[in-house]
């Protein structure tokens, strides 16, 4: 095998209760990536389709995270990066974490797979680190291994698969401004209350046990975030609006996808999330903000081939 085109979702981070440790994988919605094996050494970003982004090795978050995983191989080749970019950079669903993600499981298939997905993982991490500042992996976690996954802990790096209910959807809004990942964890606070501490880890618990019984009335419950959220929704217009109307049309939960602007909700069944969907978009229509909206099954398997 040569080359392999690929499909890298998005995701989304958090999921309310898991600040830095939740994420799931969405099935519709991501980059298109084709990576070539070739004879010169390194890597090299060919083109870049949709997106203005750097094209220079270093620069590009794929670029950085297919450097790392070369680093730790004595692989005689190189690799061409070709990107269409189809998810916005700071709309708030992982758009740096595909292409990281992308990049390292493509390599990582055209050297025959010597590394597991926690080492992929940890590659794409690096690409985090350019984008952000911070090497978190809630987002490239979902996208490499799929559905639900959980970082359990960073160091040593431990990540989770989580089973996902075949019935579950996300609906995703974008309001069409910027929010930047770095600037989004610049105003949290670097502590946190015991009070809201025991709220928190009270939903990850319930979270990550709904999702194994598959009891969607308990997911809905645990879909709350008493740490994060109060503070950066305030960078998000509209939101408590937004998510009264998502739970009003019947979503299980609503909250802020990775660090913004993209608001999330999860439904049990398409036809429900269908409809908050409609319902987040009566709200922008009414104050006048543009928007991009997706509705997707919670994608189980994560990164795809596609030729
Ligand atoms: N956990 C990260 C954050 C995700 O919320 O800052 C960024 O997409």
């Amino acid at each position: 095998m040569e080359q392999i085109k690929i499909f890298a979702p998005a995701t989304i981070a958090n999921v309310s209760c898991g600040f830095d440790v939740l994420g799931l994988a969405l099935d519709n919605v991501g980059d298109e990536m084709t990576i070539k094996k070739v004879a010169q050494k390194g890597v090299t970003i060919t083109k870049i389709i949709g997106q203005d982004l750097p094209l220079e090795t270093h620069k590009n978050v794929a670029g950085v995270a297919a450097l790392a995983l070369l680093a730790e191989t004595d692989s005689e080749f190189g690799f061409e990066i070709e990107i269409n970019k189809r998810i916005k950079p700071g709309s708030g669903i992982g758009s740096s974490a595909a292409s990281s993600a992308g990049a390292v499981w493509a390599i990582n298939e055209l050297l025959g797979k010597p590394f597991g997905k926690t080492d992929l993982v940890r590659f794409a991490m690096e690409g985090e680190r350019l984008a952000t500042g911070v090497a978190h992996a809630d987002n490239v976690a979902p996208a490499l291994f799929g559905g639900f996954t959980l970082v359990r802990s960073y160091e040593p790096l431990d990540v989770i698969n989580i089973n996902t209910p075949s019935e579950l959807y996300a609906t995703v809004i974008h309001p069409q401004i910027e929010v930047k990942t770095s600037d989004a964890r610049e105003i949290l606070r670097t502590t946190v209350s015991l009070k809201d501490a025991i709220k928190q880890w009270g939903n990850v618990g319930g979270l990550i046990s709904g999702l194994y019984t598959e009891d969607y009335d308990l997911i809905g419950r645990s879909l709350e975030d008493h740490v994060i959220e109060p503070i950066r929704s305030i960078l998000i217009p509209a939101f408590d609006s937004v998510k009264k109307n998502s739970i009003k049309a019947g979503a299980l939960g609503c909250g802020i996808s990775g660090s913004g602007p993209s608001i999330f909700a999860l439904s049990k069944g398409e036809e429900t999330a269908l409809k908050v969907g409609e319902a987040m978009k009566a709200v922008y229509n009414k104050v006048g903000i543009e928007y991009d909206v997706h509705v997707s099954k919670v994608n189980k398997e994560g990164i795809k081939i596609l030729e």
